[in-house]
């Protein structure tokens, strides 16, 4: 459920017509809904109010300051994976006793702020990272809360991109190896093991998977209890998926049940990561049309917005729906959605039935809110593009767009190349 809907033929963004914050801030832009992120973060809380959770949104989803300031005041932890995502978890008032450092590839820089803010946890993703993490915490006194992310290899039935569960996934450490990993944490002066956490792929539409992987987390978490260790964390990542086109995913209150039904009398807080289910529906990309154009046997729609404004169709040959800002009952035809970039895998859509859009149309891209502007870049020297927060009837400019002279603020021609 979300709050993109039409009055009339009219597409609406809660109380505001779309049409007029496009003519206000031109296109394209990012447009994301208030309350529908409030009633995805509800939903999920909701759905595990009658187990010891916390709920650490998945920072890379989505990192806009405004976007985590509204997860912040509700309460949420954060999931983070790097220096830049703990800068930003703190400067919207993230508590960093609710944040989980996530990633394979952690430096000594970033493990030392995290351990100066006092982060909850940190996910360890090899034994290297381990004793990096220990020396880390020995110069600066201080003792390291770990967990090791383990690999529980099930398959999770995803796009082969963001799976990250299998053993031949770069993620983790092998669930055979944890108790040894667990010893040698043991053995170390500068960490403390206190949690055990796996996260096995993103966009998943089946409960299965998890359950399975629950499954093997929770014999290791029996095993390390029985070796001595008080492991009082079960993190369990993200990864619930959403629906884009006609996957059917588990509502957030079912794959609670599953999950709270799995971990009875375990006595673990459990910890989830979810990012794409609570942010996904919550924003669309608006863009305008440039051109139309009827090649050989192909009819094109040209759009201002490109591959660099939103990556996930040409990635990962995502499908996101597009809806006319302004719909025209009429018939429809089958054309290519592409963008000015200059790169034939420069498309939002391809060989997609679409009302027959003209010159000057806005075309709302859906289901954008999670990896869609958080993905974009530069390229082409495209600025980026600014996102709009709607709350009730009204909008808030919550990132401008980028400058040109922004762009280029950090470069730097060496004399010998200046003209005389
Ligand atoms: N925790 C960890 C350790 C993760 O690696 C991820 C996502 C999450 C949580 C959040 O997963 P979610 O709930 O959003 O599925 N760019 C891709 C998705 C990459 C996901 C990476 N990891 C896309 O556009 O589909």
């Amino acid at each position: 459920m979300h709050h993109f809907k039409y009055r009339g033929d009219e597409l609406y963004c809660e109380d505001v017509s779309i049409e007029k914050i496009a003519d206000a801030v031109g296109t394209p832009f990012y447009l994301y809904s208030a309350a529908t992120l409030e009633r995805h973060y509800r939903a999920f809380e909701d759905a595990l109010k009658t187990t010891d959770h916390l709920i650490c949104y998945s920072v890379k989803a989505n990192s806009n300051l405004a976007i985590l300031s509204q997860f912040a005041r509700l309460g949420s932890g954060f999931d983070i994976v790097s220096g830049g995502e703990l800068f930003r978890a703190l400067k919207s008032g993230g508590d960093p006793k609710k944040i989980v450092f996530s990633g394979v590839g952690k430096t000594r820089e970033e493990i030392r702020e995290a351990l100066a803010a006092g982060i909850l946890m940190f996910n360890v993703e090899s034994l290297q990272e381990l004793h990096e993490i220990d020396s880390v915490a020995a110069a600066a006194g201080k003792t390291a809360p770990v967990a090791f992310r383990v690999n529980p290899d099930v398959d999770p039935k995803t796009h082969p991109y963001i799976s990250t569960g299998l053993k031949q996934n770069k993620f983790g450490i092998p669930v055979v190896q944890a108790l040894a990993a667990y010893r040698t944490a043991q053995s170390l002066p500068h960490v403390t093991p206190i949690g055990v956490d796996c996260h096995i792929g993103s966009q998943l539409t089946e409960i299965a998977p998890f359950v399975d992987a629950l499954t093997r987390v929770k014999d290791l978490v029996a095993q390390l209890r029985d070796d001595g260790f008080e492991i009082r964390y079960l993190d369990l990542g993200g990864g619930l998926g959403i629906t884009y086109d006609e996957e059917e995913p588990p509502h957030p209150t079912k794959y609670g049940r599953e999950l709270i039904e799995n971990t009875v009398g375990l006595g673990c807080t459990l910890i989830l990561e979810p990012g794409r289910v609570i942010v996904g529906n919550a924003g669309i990309m608006v863009t305008r049309v440039l051109y139309t154009k009827q090649n050989l046997g192909k009819k094109f729609v040209i759009v201002d917005a490109g591959m660099n404004d939103l990556l996930r169709p040409s990635l990962y040959q995502a499908y996101h729906r597009l809806q006319a800002v302004r719909r025209r009952i009429t018939e429809m035809v089958l054309a290519d959605v592409v963008g000015p970039i200059c790169e034939s895998g420069d498309f939002l859509a391809q060989d997609r039935e679409i009302q027959p859009y003209e010159k000057g149309d806005l075309m709302a891209v859906m289901s954008v809110g999670a990896y869609g502007f958080a993905m974009a870049s530069n390229y082409n020297t495209r600025p980026r593009v600014p996102e709009v927060l709607v709350s009730d009837d009204r909008y808030y400019m919550i990132r401008r767009r980028e400058t040109l002279a922004e762009l280029i603020a950090a470069e730097e021609v060496p004399d010998f190349l200046r003209n005389p």
